[in-house]
């Protein structure tokens, strides 16, 4: 049997039992590449890549992968993703994974991402760890899935856009957060102990927060612009001008913000 499965607000993903059948792009090779390595390592909280052609892509153009078990939020965000438990083990699941990739040879791909890689280029990126994409065993963070937006570049990077969807780092207007400011703060302090993220790399977080949801306004009007529909659906509904407002709102809490982190 099939089940549409709603929430990623980007590709139709389908169950089909055990697994899920996706989209796939010009990126998806690499991506595979990178879903076996972490398989080959012993990693189980991310998806396997079924071989059902040497590439991993099926003859009219779909992945498919395992289908992990468990709760994955929209937004806002269910009370067990927005629960300490969720945020303490998301940010240990996102270190556990960027370890997994240390010494990767993908590290040294360049070209074939869906987005530009980065330098210096410490870890695979995720690119889009926010609870959108993580799966949920109760409050426990304890699966990775959306591949789609992986790309070599610095943890810092990652960790910036994983600290904005968990803490979350969004303005009070933004229908996506939640929390006080002051909570906010505390959150992406707590994700920073637990992830282990280094004094200079805090100093820089909130910055790198602002420039990487830049990037996602222009990711998402270029992708919009070049006949994307989901993109476009996007940015009719605004989201890019919410990105903007929590880019003003960071701009405003940056003390406070610095405060929590430094
Ligand atoms: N491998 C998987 N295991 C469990 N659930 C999945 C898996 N892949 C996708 N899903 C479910 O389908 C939804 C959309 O999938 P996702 O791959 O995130 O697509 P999108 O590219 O639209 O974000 C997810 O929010 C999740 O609920
Ligand atoms: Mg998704």
């Amino acid at each position: 049997m099939e089940v549409k499965l709603l929430g990623g607000g980007v590709n139709e993903v389908v169950r089909v039992g055990a697994t899920v059948r996706r989209p796939t792009g010009s990126w998806s090779p690499l991506v595979h590449e990178l879903l076996r390595q972490l398989r080959a390592q012993g990693c189980t909280a991310t998806p396997a890549v079924h071989g059902v052609a040497q590439d991993g892509v099926t003859q009219d153009g779909f992945e498919i992968l395992d289908y992990l078990p468990g709760g994955v939020s929209g937004y806002p965000a269910t009370p067990a993703a927005a629960s300490p438990e969720a945020l303490e083990s998301a940010a240990r699941l996102l270190r556990a994974y960027h370890d997994s990739t240390l010494g990767s040879a993908l590290l040294h791909v360049t070209d074939g991402w869906l987005l530009p890689a980065r330098t210096p280029a410490e870890v695979v990126c995720h690119g889009d760890f926010g609870p959108h994409n993580c799966v949920l065993d109760g409050t426990t963070a304890v699966g990775i899935i959306d591949f789609d937006t992986a790309h070599p570049g610095p943890r810092l990077w990652d960790v910036a856009y994983a600290v904005y969807r968990w803490a979350p780092l969004t303005a009070p207007g933004n229908p996506d957060g939640f929390g006080t400011v002051e909570e906010q703060g505390r959150r992406a302090r707590v994700f920073c102990d637990h992830y282990g993220l280094d004094p200079a790399e805090r100093a820089e977080l909130v910055d790198t927060v602002a420039t990487r949801l830049h990037a996602l306004v222009a990711f998402m009007r270029t992708q919009a612009a070049a006949g994307d529909a989901a993109f476009a659906r996007h940015l009719a509904a605004g989201h890019d001008l919410r990105y903007l407002a929590d880019i003003a709102y960071l701009a405003r809490q940056r003390a406070l913000f610095f405060g929590y982190l430094g």
